[in-house]
């Protein structure tokens, strides 16, 4: 970040939107804020790859009630750089290993969010479905065949490759899209979801779905962490085969992933985990 965003975002005294939240009036005149406010601050580049995603999480970030968010408290556009400050939230990222006491609690905000965002609010930028269209799966991998492809998808691709096109990403939710330790905070009173950048317009039981994910990278067994998740009402309702379908494509995706140059670290344990998931639900 330039020096001057830099120092002008410790300082607050940058010329700032004020941020009404959800019921407030819908705008506010543009003030500037004396003496530095609390914030956790991030942003990126206007012009670059990260603009839609942090574009994204500015969009929706008044219609997140501060039962499952912090509140965003100034958003800039300076000097090449689009900032969010939002309120600090006190809180520890949950351990999700099994028998952990954040189990609970995290169970409990996925509830909240469902229950918050549903209907899904008129800003949303995005929709999964539509976003997920073209993102290679399972289809590219049966065409390809690559050599090091784990033997029992090679065995099974053309099965997979058919229930992922089954895939229903239908609903009126704004679900995160990205709910993992790092970005829930566990605080003493309610916890928070912070980093909406993914966020998008989606069925009802999608963070839940996403999460069994996340507790079998923890050393759940599928079976154990589709339990934690049927305590969900959304995740209790869908109906098995779209929750198949769904754990086959993002499995597939996430395969693609993993196998791009730019993948992240954790992106190959992340695959096989999804895989793992799909495997149980195909069995
Ligand atoms: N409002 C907040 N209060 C307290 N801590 C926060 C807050 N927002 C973010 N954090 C902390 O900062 C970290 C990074 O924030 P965030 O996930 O929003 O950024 P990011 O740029 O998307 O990072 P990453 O790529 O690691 O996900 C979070 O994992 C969390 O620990
Ligand atoms: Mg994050």
């Amino acid at each position: 970040m330039p020096s001057g965003v830099r120092s002008k975002t410790r300082s607050g005294l940058l010329s700032w939107r004020s941020r009404p939240h959800a019921g407030s009036p819908p705008s506010s005149p543009p003030r500037s804020i004396p003496g530095t406010p609390r914030t956790s601050s991030k942003g990126c580049a206007s012009i670059g790859p990260t603009r839609g995603l942090t574009g994204n999480e500015a969009a929706i970030a008044l219609d997140l009630p501060p039962q499952i968010a912090p509140r965003l408290r100034w958003e800039i556009e300076k000097a090449g750089w689009l900032m969010l400050g939002y309120e600090l939230a006190p809180g520890v990222h949950p351990d999700l290993s099994p028998g952990s006491p954040h189990l609970e609690r995290v169970r409990d905000l996925v509830i909240e969010i469902g229950e918050q965002l549903t209907p899904c609010p008129e800003a949303a930028k995005y929709a999964l479905a539509e976003r997920w269209a073209g993102a290679p799966g399972w289809a590219e991998l049966r065409d390809r065949r690559p050599d090091d492809l784990d033997l029992w998808a090679r065995d099974h691709v053309d099965a997979l490759a058919e229930s992922e096109a089954r895939v229903c990403l239908d609903g009126d939710t704004l679900a995160h899209v990205d709910l993992h330790p790092g970005n829930i905070l566990v605080g003493e009173g309610h916890s928070v979801a912070v980093d909406w950048a993914w966020s998008a317009r989606g069925p009802a039981w999608l963070d839940s779905a996403y999460l069994v994910v996340r507790l079998v990278n923890e050393g759940h067994s599928p079976k154990q962490a589709e339990t934690w998740a049927l305590d969900i009402p959304a995740f209790s309702a869908a109906p098995d085969h779209v929750l198949t379908a769904f754990a086959v494509r993002l499995s597939g995706m996430w395969e693609c992933i993993a196998r791009s140059p730019k993948a992240r670290s954790h992106a190959r344990r992340l695959a096989d985990t999804a895989r793992q998931w799909a495997r149980y639900r195909l069995a």
